[in-house]
């Protein structure tokens, strides 16, 4: 029945739970969304401009969502701590809670902890009133929905019946609101029973409300939890084996921007997800891949664990590799010389920095006893601070070799060598990738902090014109390319510049002076 969906609720409010419960709020102007999370202080964040999560464009579509703005059209976007509540009004429930890799116990460092995602759905169980629908929005190990209707049919109160989807995300951060308003495509799995069916049809209306709808798909529940993994594991794939390739282009004088454009033009083969770079890094890849790796021990499909958990071995291997090249090219001693690090992010346009390359990076130059000095547009003291020492580093060595400064002439100051490991467009300096194409749109940002040029054009639909081009001035001002005459200027000699991201035009860095040392090119 079109339209039966009146009320929604999206348990986690992270970089998931928040933009996606926004986009269909703003979507469907006459169902109630209701985001909910544990945690006050996120709750809190989303309740004002300042978003927990920096993403080009979001804010507009929270605000058009959650804010009366004298349209006409009521709110109908809410941020709470009340989990109850919103579980007993919603007609159906998105679990979009983090499901991390397993730190002890069994299947450590390989398996999911999906203790949150099980304490969601007993919540669901406890709560319910009435018959409701229940999402995986998470990305869980195929076979989850078969726990999930145990402990809903086990807790939940009797007589009510919970239909369980499957509808993964595929969202990428920095893009997170694009990928939401223009999807590749929607999955939705259901059992095939007429009950499933039902629920799937309501989801996919839900949906259709601005997705074609060829291109929401529905499918057997397994299907869909293992084409999630499956998506992250293809892609995380093409990364390493470009990455691999970076390596013998390094060995052979090959340039892996050369190869993988020529291979990309093969229509078999596409051009995206073929950047060479220090590794990938994220919240989710590697958490992926390995989930599927230990799906596929204790299957007891050795064989198929070992190809995928390959992927997660090179990306380790190529992060070192690059470490190792900047130890060599500094005569094999670190101690004491100061290198900068522009980019903390695990990509440009996030403030994210969940399994960063960077953190590996600065974790051996402060075993190698470097001084390291951090620069990212998006990431605070605070942040470094807290991933360091996630990782292990002890504190009193974080805060005896790192510093974290507020543009990249500071950090450069007085270092042997510039390391790029975020593609933010301030640090590109190549003539053919300007930092704003003309049709793409500015976007909003955190508080006070600042953006850059990204793939996001959603702000068409929910800005006016004049002011993105406002919002746009002021962007550049505040990111403007770096000048890298004058980081020559502030550099030791000999000045070195890692280039882990491909983002630089050697050529133009060494006629100022600088040594550059780029990822899949020979010196
Ligand atoms: P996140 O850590 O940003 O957010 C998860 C939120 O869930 C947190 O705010 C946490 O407080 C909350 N939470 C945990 N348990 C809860 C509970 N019982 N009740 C209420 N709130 C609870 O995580 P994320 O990045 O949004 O990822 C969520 C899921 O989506 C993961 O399974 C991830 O693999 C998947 N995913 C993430 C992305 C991405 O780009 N980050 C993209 C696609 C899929
Ligand atoms: C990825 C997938 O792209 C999403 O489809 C998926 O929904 C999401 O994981 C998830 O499940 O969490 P995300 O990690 O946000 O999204 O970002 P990507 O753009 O895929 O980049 C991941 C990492 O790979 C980054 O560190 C990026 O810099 C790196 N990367 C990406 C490369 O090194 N080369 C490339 O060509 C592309």
């Amino acid at each position: 029945m079109p339209g039966s969906i009146k009320n929604v609720c999206c348990i986690g409010a992270g970089f998931v739970g928040g933009p996606s419960g926004s986009v269909i709020a703003l979507k469907n102007p006459d169902v109630e969304v209701s985001v909910v999370d544990l945690s006050e202080a996120r709750i809190q964040a989303w309740k004002t401009d300042a978003l927990p999560i920096y993403e080009p464009g979001l804010l507009d579509v929270v605000k058009a969502a959650r804010d009366t703005d004298g349209s006409g059209r009521k709110p109908n976007l809410f941020f709470s701590t009340d989990v109850k509540s919103a579980i007993q009004k919603a007609d159906i429930v998105f679990i979009c809670v983090n499901t991390p890799t397993k730190t002890a116990g069994t299947g450590a460092g390989l398996a999911p902890n999906l203790a949150y995602f099980e304490s969601a759905t007993r919540m669901i169980a406890e709560y319910a009133e009435n018959d409701k629908i229940v999402v995986e929005k998470s990305t869980v190990p195929c076979r989850t929905a078969d726990s999930m209707r145990e402990i809903l049919a086990a807790n939940g109160k009797p007589g009510l019946n919970f239909d369980i989807l499957s509808n993964p995300e595929f969202l990428a951060e920095g893009t997170a609101v694009t990928d939401l308003l223009r999807p590749d495509r929607i999955l939705i799995g259901s059992m095939l029973t007429e009950s499933g069916l039902k629920a799937a049809s309501a989801l996919v209306d839900l949906y259709a409300a601005w997705v074609p709808r060829e291109n929401i798909l529905t499918m057997n529940v397994w299907s869909s939890e293992l084409a999630k993994l499956a998506a992250n594991a293809l892609l995380a794939q093409r990364i390493s084996s470009i990455n691999a390739l970076s390596a013998l282009c390094e060995a052979t004088g090959a340039d892996v921007g050369e190869i993988a454009f020529a291979a990309g033009l093969d229509k078999r083969i596409g051009s995206r997800m073929l950047q060479a770079s220090v590794g990938f890094g994220g919240s989710c890849f590697k958490k992926d891949v390995l989930n599927l790796t230990y799906m596929a021990e204790t299957l007891h499909l050795p064989e198929v664990a070992e190809y995928w958990h390959s992927v997660v071995t090179i990306n380790e291997w190529q992060k070192n590799r690059f470490t190792k090249r900047i130890l060599q090219r500094l005569h094999n001693t670190l101690s004491d010389k100061k290198i900068a690090i522009l980019g903390f992010a695990y990509k440009k346009n996030t403030s994210d920095t969940r399994e960063s390359a960077a953190i590996s990076v600065v974790q051996s130059l402060i075993a190698e006893r470097a001084k390291v000095q951090i620069y990212d547009p998006q990431v605070s003291q605070g942040q470094v601070w807290e991933e360091m020492q996630i990782h292990g580093v002890p504190i009193e060595d974080v805060s005896k070799y790192v510093t974290v400064h507020r543009n990249a002439y500071e950090a450069c100051a007085g270092a042997h060598a510039a390391v790029i490991l975020t593609e933010w467009d301030e640090f590109c300096n190549k003539d053919s990738n300007p930092p704003r194409p003309a049709k793409r749109e500015p976007k909003e940002t955190k508080g006070n902090e600042s953006s850059s040029s990204t793939d996001d054009d959603s702000a068409v639909e929910v800005g006016s014109g004049d002011l993105r081009r406002a919002r746009r001035a002021t962007l550049e001002e505040k990111n403007p390319r770096l000048d890298w005459t004058r980081i020559s200027g502030l550099m030791q000699r000999p000045a070195f510049v890692f280039d882990g991201r491909r983002v630089i035009d050697a050529q133009k860095l060494e006629k100022l002076g600088f040594h550059v040392e780029q990822i899949g090119k020979a010196r």
